[in-house]
């Protein structure tokens, strides 16, 4: 069943990260319109997903599901930071620039320079419904850029050379079809065990 059909979650269930240039991946996510417990298993969801990857953010439409939701772990770089679940992110204000090399879970093995502001200010509703703003700066200021990016069908390959870009689609279609021949071979192989199955049972 794909990832953004799946209705109800259970808690804190490793899903699918999309490898880019999933369709799903350039569509415009929802806002969500209550903050309830549907919203917390996503976010719960997020959290695994991402930690599983090693990553330090995950957006909603990265495992399929189309709503404005993201979620954030910098402590690797910055201890004093705190996970961080951001519904409707909304950046306020932009300041300064940098350049930072960025990755990203949906496209697996690559990084490339990307222009940030050095410091965004960011408004949310967090995983209680209650409205927040944020100073961030650091890798979480490049962070909340790249997950709030997410939400508007926007990839850090966006931002970089068409060359550099179609180099990056080259070797994600290799990854894939990795990934598509690897489900073929899982789906015929669990067929097969419910066949012997049923002949062993008569
Ligand atoms: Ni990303």
């Amino acid at each position: 069943m794909a990832p953004h059909r799946v209705q109800r979650y259970k808690e804190g269930m490793v899903r699918e990260i999309l490898v880019w240039p999933h369709p799903l991946l350039k569509q415009k996510a929802q806002p969500v319109a209550v903050v309830d417990d549907t919203t917390r298993a996503l976010i719960k969801d997020l959290f695994e997903s991402m930690y599983a990857a090693d990553g330090v953010g995950l957006a909603a439409p990265q495992i399929g599901v189309l709503q404005n939701v993201i979620v954030l772990d910098t402590t690797p770089r910055q201890p004093e930071a705190k996970p961080l679940a951001m519904v409707n992110p909304e950046i306020l204000s932009y300041e300064g620039k940098v350049d930072y090399k960025e990755g990203c879970l949906s496209v697996p093995g690559e990084a490339e320079d990307v222009e940030r502001a050095a410091i965004v200010t960011v408004r949310y509703l967090d995983e209680q419904g209650v409205e927040r703003t944020l100073r961030c700066d650091g890798l979480l200021a490049i962070a909340v850029q790249h997950e709030t990016d997410h939400l508007k069908g926007t990839m850090f390959v966006d931002h970089i050379s068409s060359l550099k870009r179609e180099l990056i689609r080259k070797r994600m279609k290799k990854i894939q079809a990795v990934q598509e021949a690897e489900k073929k071979e899982a789906a015929a192989a669990a067929k097969k065990a419910r066949t012997s199955g049923r002949q062993e049972a008569r």
